[in-house]
């Protein structure tokens, strides 16, 4: 088996793995303590290597997996999952055999669906935390229709908007491909998201019947992605996403929160808040 490749890392992800580490850290404390819960699950859907280097200061810098494994009191169980053998190797060596945590090799997609959330049902009394952090638009909207509708599974979810912005959002919609334009509507559910991408604009007070399509802007169509985790995937509480941006100040992803429960609204608000300044400023 190949040694894993180490990702270089901006420091808007070194922002969002503080983000992820410290609501984990809460979460836990909190679902120790609560006595009607059966167990409560860490899931990472895109856990890569378990290590990155920091482009900044060029020190390793713990993964999201790692960091999870380091949080006190432990989840009753964790799940990682990649695609990469490579990477999956190395997850296992870190669970170091331990019998809480399961490592999936296969697409988030699908062991999401059909292996880890059958296990975090509401009337088993179990609950989760659920981070996808993919590379690109790859989440399906199935999964986060399907934990939204669970009211047991809290997520993190970026939205690859730099991937959108390059592949989709054109300002000539009529030349993105359909390969492209069928890999948005994966991930937004429908085709509404050419609604919320583009603005429709009358060419001039004299041309009646003549519009073009302006593209909207990075931040409407994040809150018109929020509106949908709200009112389509049902998660009752959806805070407004953190912008991450990279040195040249473009958002690369909005880091979304959405979950059942206020208490960890209020919480990722609060953190969301301490860290916001910073992820502007990658
Ligand atoms: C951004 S990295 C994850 C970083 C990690 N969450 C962290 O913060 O330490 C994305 C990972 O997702 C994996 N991946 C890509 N597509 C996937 C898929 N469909 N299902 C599962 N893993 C996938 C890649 O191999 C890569 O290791």
């Amino acid at each position: 088996m190949s040694t894993p490749k180490i990702d270089e890392i901006g420091f808007w992800s070194e922002v969002k793995l503080e983000i992820v580490r410290d609501y984990a850290s809460a979460y836990s404390k909190i679902l120790s303590k609560q006595k009607s819960i059966s167990r409560y699950l860490y899931i990472d859907a895109f856990a890569g290597a378990g290590f990155h280097v920091s482009k900044r200061s060029g020190e390793f810098v713990s993964g999201s997996p790692l960091n999870a494994l380091n949080i006190e009191p432990r989840f009753s169980e964790y799940h990682f999952i990649d695609l990469n053998p490579a990477r999956v190797a190395g997850l296992q060596e870190l669970s170091d055999g331990s019998n809480d945590v399961v490592v999936h090799h296969g697409d988030c997609n699908c062991v999401l669906l059909e292996e880890i959330f059958p296990k975090c049902q509401y009337s088993d009394f179990a609950r989760a935390l659920c981070l996808l952090d993919p590379y690109a638009l790859s989440v399906d909207w199935q999964v986060l229709q399907t934990a939204g509708r669970m009211k047991s599974v809290e997520i993190f979810y970026n939205f690859m908007m730099m991937d959108a912005n390059m592949n989709v959002f054109w300002r000539s919609p009529e030349r993105v491909s359909t390969e492209q334009r069928a890999r948005m509507t994966a991930v937004w559910g429908d085709e509404s998201w050419r609604d919320a991408a583009y603005k429709k604009e009358q060419k001039s007070l004299l041309d009646e019947g003549g519009f073009f399509e302006e593209k909207a802007s990075n931040q409407r169509i994040a809150q018109a992605f929020k509106d949908r985790l709200r009112n389509v995937a049902g998660f009752r509480y959806v805070p407004d996403p953190i912008p991450m941006c990279n040195s040249s100040g473009a958002v690369v992803y909005y880091l979304f929160f959405a979950s059942p429960n206020a208490t960890g609204h209020d919480i990722v608000e609060q953190i969301f808040k301490k860290h916001a300044g910073r992820a502007a400023n990658g």
